[in-house]
């Protein structure tokens, strides 16, 4: 497979997804829709509230203040914008899914409960703090154009902002045109901070939970500025419990340090607590995650990305990136196993996790799995823990001179990237691709 055709192919469908919003806005937030000028205004201000709630500087606050403001500008603001450009930060974790053995329903299975009496169940989806639908109608056309054998899908949607799920709902009423399987959906308005999962979905019906930018606001993060693991852990098992065998759910929050770094110390709980919750990914391995070991370091996806036409003038005008995508997150099952699983075979395979730096006739760039255990008698000699510089995930390192033809897909490497290796060393506190090293970008979903 040649490089970027999954990125060449989200590119179309955020298009698509773009496109259908800005079709359907008028008619769904009527009153209170918005163009120009006034849309830019209120991008710019939206934008404002959520970076000073992220810095804490709004005394009192939270984001769910700011999430759950009804005013007309915003609203516009959070469709027209944040919705259309947030629904790309689905797609990696989606795209990294597919590989989840039993996740996707093979289209012969589908088609023969179709042909019976009974047709082909739907994939049923649970949508938390859904506001305007962004992980639902990102994950649908996900399953366009993954397994376009799925026909039905149910969606549960629970947010505390009954006005965002009425825009939810007349988003649903419009999907009409999008050549999706068919869309049911069911709201309903719940305070996840205060219900348990259960309380509002039942156990072990769902092929998928969704969390869209919401799992920071539910536990007001911004108000101590103190992650605390242990809730968030709780409410995650939960939500594994609402799966039915193989499903999966999929928390995708904004690359933000310290929100990142919450998703970090709550994987490193629940693998620790052996609760029947998995991670999937972004981890190919159930190492402590190495992003703890120093508070400069977090991990999260990032795609190059240019965002469609009207919205990057949006961004632009607001003073936003519109050059590439980034997020965090994390994908959980009730079932073991890892992404990298299914590459199989003697290799090591890592997870880049920082940008690559060349200096000097070397190339070097930070990485995570369970190859870096070739550096922890280094780390158990205390030369690691002695300097806070190496602290954080491993580097790996290779030489001008060492450059080889069997590890020329170095050159494209980049940060979020899942690269296999054959003949890594080591050398003081780093990873070295020697001479005789070779190095594979793996694209998902992998070619068979
Ligand atoms: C930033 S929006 C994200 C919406 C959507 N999931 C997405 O991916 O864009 C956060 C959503 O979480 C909801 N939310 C915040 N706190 C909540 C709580 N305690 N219970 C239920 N929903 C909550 C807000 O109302 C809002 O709709």
């Amino acid at each position: 497979m040649g490089d970027g055709r999954i990125d060449g192919n989200w590119e179309a469908s955020w298009e698509r997804l773009v496109d259908w919003i800005y079709q359907v806005a008028p008619g769904v937030l009527g009153a209170k829709d918005l163009r120009a000028t006034a849309l830019g205004e209120n991008v710019g201000e939206l934008s404002r509230l959520y970076n000073r709630q992220e810095q804490g500087a709004t005394a009192g606050g939270s984001f769910s203040d700011v999430s759950s403001a009804q005013d007309a500008g915003f609203l516009a603001a959070k469709l027209r914008f944040f919705s259309a450009r947030d629904v790309a930060k689905f797609w990696g974790p989606l795209v990294e899914l597919a590989q989840a053995p039993g996740f996707v329903p093979p289209a012969d299975l589908a088609q023969g409960a179709a042909d019976s009496d009974q047709g082909a169940a739907p994939f049923r989806v649970l949508d938390l703090g859904a506001g305007l639908g962004t992980a639902t109608w990102s994950f649908v056309e996900w399953l366009r154009s993954t397994a376009p054998h799925v026909q039905a899908v149910d969606v549960t949607a629970v947010d505390s902002s009954s006005g965002a799920l009425r825009v939810m709902e007349r988003l649903a009423a419009s999907a009409g045109t999008m050549g999706w399987p068919k869309v049911t959906l069911k709201t309903r308005v719940a305070d996840l901070r205060e219900r348990p999962v259960n309380d509002v979905a039942p156990t072990g019906g769902f092929d998928v939970v969704l969390l869209g930018s919401t799992l920071n606001e539910w536990l007001d993060l911004s108000d101590s500025g103190v992650p605390e693991f242990e809730p968030i852990a709780a409410r995650l098992e939960q939500c594994v419990k609402t799966l039915r065998p193989g499903g999966a759910v999929v928390v995708v929050e904004p690359a933000l340090r310290r929100v990142a770094r919450m998703l970090h110390g709550v994987r490193d709980l629940l693998v620790a607590r052996d609760n029947g919750v998995f991670v999937f990914g972004p981890c190919l391995t159930d190492r402590p995650c190495p992003m703890l070991g120093s508070d400069r370091h977090w991990c999260h996806g990032e795609k190059p990305w240019r965002m469609p036409q009207g919205l990057g003038e949006l961004a632009r005008g607001a003073g936003l990136r519109d050059q590439k995508v980034t997020y965090s997150y994390l994908t959980l099952r009730g079932e073991e196993g890892h992404l990298g699983d299914a590459v199989g075979g003697e290799k090591d395979l890592f997870r880049v996790v920082g940008s690559r730096l060349r200096h000097k006739g070397r190339s070097e760039w930070r990485v995570c799995g369970d190859g870096c255990s070739r550096l922890d008698e280094v780390a158990a000699d205390g030369v690691l823990d002695g300097e806070s510089e190496t602290n954080g995930p491993a580097r790996m390192v290779q030489l001008k001179r060492d450059r080889n033809s069997g590890s020329s897909d170095v050159q494209d490497i980049q940060r979020g990237d899942v690269i296999a290796c054959a003949s890594v060393g080591s050398k003081n506190r780093e990873l070295r691709l020697g001479s005789e090293s070779t190095l594979q970008r793996i694209h998902f979903p992998l070619d068979r």
